[in-house]
């Protein structure tokens, strides 16, 4: 099994594909999903994120929980100017958003994308995500805006005329907002061969149980809806093509399905992975602890503390580690069986998917002492991040990608302002960025409010801005920059000062204001999107 032995007495790996033994992140929310999901009265306050459903989201915290969403406060003080939306807290979560953060400090290559399904006319809702993405490219990133064509066609039915038309007017908008086209990339999946190529090479590493499992897809999906969930995953990707970099997606947490697939697909496209080991053999990520703990021990009971033996840290193990008794014992097991063999940590570069060749520059590439395997290589010399630097550069210079896993960062999605849901099929639940300025006005001034049944009750308890649509459209757009703005509408509000009826006119003003600018820019750009490089029309004839 060794491939190049050097004189030692570790026994043989029994392992053959070694990848950490990690279960997926996809998987791993998935499966939790089902076990507590159901009809059942443990199911009432499951959250679940459906891309392709209604979302409300009763209850942000649980999201935290239930699927690994982290903070966005916990990252926030490392954000350099950090958006409205992200001090304002609208921007509730993230993943692993802190390399970005960390490129952005240090003014490094870093990406931002979001797709948009041209299903209807861009609203309010989107103008966060086009505002999010174009903060990004201030900010230094590779930005990037696609349109989500083949997706709007294989999962909405649209036809290629209304997604033509609607695509044409998501970009207007994007662009009116500021998104530096010349700096920037826009594209629409259809058109886009190289993110097609990408697609195709990503749909070799998932398979269909896996997306059934993640999206409740069943035997009948049709397979183009399974292809514009790899082109998806593509898309996430995209930004890596010339070179691994941080990359954050701005979405709904309802995308947050998608975005576990692609980190895992990031990963499973990897050609070798790094994982901490202490012997010949593979230990589970639960059994690593405790063979660290039986390291650190070695004075108490290795006859030679310069080399313990996996035999002595066994029986160490047996008598002194009661925690997790299925860990512990797997652990005794594997110790046990790999005898005087010494106990030694070290870092374990394995294969994934290297060819020949990359591995055998591996090899070569590893500096210091090491024992090479079949399947990985043990580096005694090297930390753990060194080793993932020199994979990557090992990886890039044999064809590979070397994907970083994606980042995302999550908004919270806007109250409708009839109550309830923000829906494209309600139109008075909310503005269109194509809305008449006029309508706009009309749609504020008769929005459901947090306000108190009488003005006298108002001005005695204040009015519940936390709960108020007025009091969103205020926080989420606006305001704009101006968070002294936003306070004094908040404060006036809940101190009983405003009053619903004013405070809505002088939303309802702003708003009217927003929308004529917003489409002047706009009648701006369509003068001259021609000269921008996006097709924006397809020629397909199946309508
Ligand atoms: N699925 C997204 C939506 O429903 C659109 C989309 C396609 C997307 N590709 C993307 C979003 C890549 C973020 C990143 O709106
Ligand atoms: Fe909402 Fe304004 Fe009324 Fe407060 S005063 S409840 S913010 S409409």
């Amino acid at each position: 099994m060794m491939r190049d032995s050097h004189t030692d007495d570790e026994s043989r790996d029994g392992q053959t594909r070694t990848d950490g033994g990690e279960p997926s992140e996809a998987r791993r929310a998935s499966s939790d999903r089902r076990t507590d999901g159901g009809t059942d009265a443990a199911g009432a306050d499951e959250v679940k994120l459906d891309p392709w459903g209604s979302s409300t989201i009763a209850d942000y915290r649980k999201l935290f929980e239930q699927f690994g969403i982290e903070e966005f406060d916990a990252v926030l003080p490392d954000v350099p100017n950090p958006h409205y939306l992200m001090r304002r807290g609208v921007i509730f979560g993230h993943r692993d958003y802190d390399p970005v953060a960390e490129a952005m400090r240090e003014g490094d290559d870093f990406a931002a994308l979001s797709g948009f399904m041209p299903t209807g006319d861009p609203h309010i809702g989107h103008k966060m995500v086009f505002d999010e993405i174009i903060w990004h490219q201030q900010q230094g990133a590779d930005a990037y805006g696609l349109i989500a064509d083949l997706e709007a066609h294989a999962a909405r039915g649209l036809t290629w005329a209304e997604i033509d038309e609607h695509a044409r007017s998501y970009v207007l908008s994007l662009l009116a907002l500021g998104f530096d086209p010349e700096e920037g990339e826009l594209y629409r999946q259809s058109e886009n061969r190289e993110l097609q190529d990408l697609a195709f090479e990503l749909g070799a590493e998932a398979n269909a149980s896996e997306l059934q499992a993640i999206y409740d897809f069943d035997g009948e999906t049709n397979i183009s809806y399974m292809q514009s969930v790899v082109t998806q995953m593509a898309d996430i990707l995209y930004p890596q093509l010339d070179e691994p970099k941080p990359t954050v997606i701005p979405v709904g947490p309802d995308q947050d399905p998608h975005m576990r697939l692609a980190r895992d697909l990031a990963a499973r496209m990897r050609y070798f992975g790094v994982t901490e080991a202490f012997a010949s053999f593979e230990a589970q990520p639960e059994e690593r602890p405790l063979l660290r703990q039986a390291y650190d021990a070695r004075e108490e009971y290795a006859e030679d503390p310069e080399m313990p033996r996996c035999g002595e840290a066994a029986d160490w193990l047996r008598d002194h580690e009661p925690a997790s008794a299925d860990a512990r014992e797997s652990a005794v097991e594997k110790l046990t069986n790999a005898g005087k063999e010494p106990l030694r940590p070290r870092t374990r570069i394995f294969d994934r998917r290297a060819t020949d060749a990359a591995f055998e520059a591996l090899i070569e590439a590893v500096d210091g002492e090491k024992r090479v395997y079949d399947e990985h290589v043990d580096a005694f010399d090297l930390s753990q991040s060194e080793a993932e630097e020199i994979a990557r550069q090992v990886e890039l210079d044999n064809g590979g990608y070397g994907f970083l896993p994606p980042s995302s960062i999550y908004h919270r999605f806007m109250t409708g302002l009839t109550g309830g849901k923000m829906s494209s099929s309600i139109p008075a639940s909310h503005i269109s960025l194509l809305d008449d300025p006029a309508d706009g006005y009309g749609k504020v001034k008769s929005a459901t409010t947090g306000g108190r049944a009488t003005a006298e009750e108002q001005r005695e308890k204040g009015g519940k801005a936390d709960e108020c649509p007025v009091y969103e459209l205020y926080a989420y757009l606006l305001s704009g920059d101006d968070d002294e703005f936003a306070t004094e509408v908040y404060e006036e509000c809940v101190g009983g000062e405003r009053l619903c009826g004013g405070c809505k006119e002088q939303a309802a003003e702003l708003m009217a204001q927003f929308l004529e600018d917003h489409q002047e820019k706009r009648a701006e750009w369509e003068e001259k999107l021609d000269e921008l490089d996006i097709d924006l029309d397809t020629d397909r004839k199946r309508s």
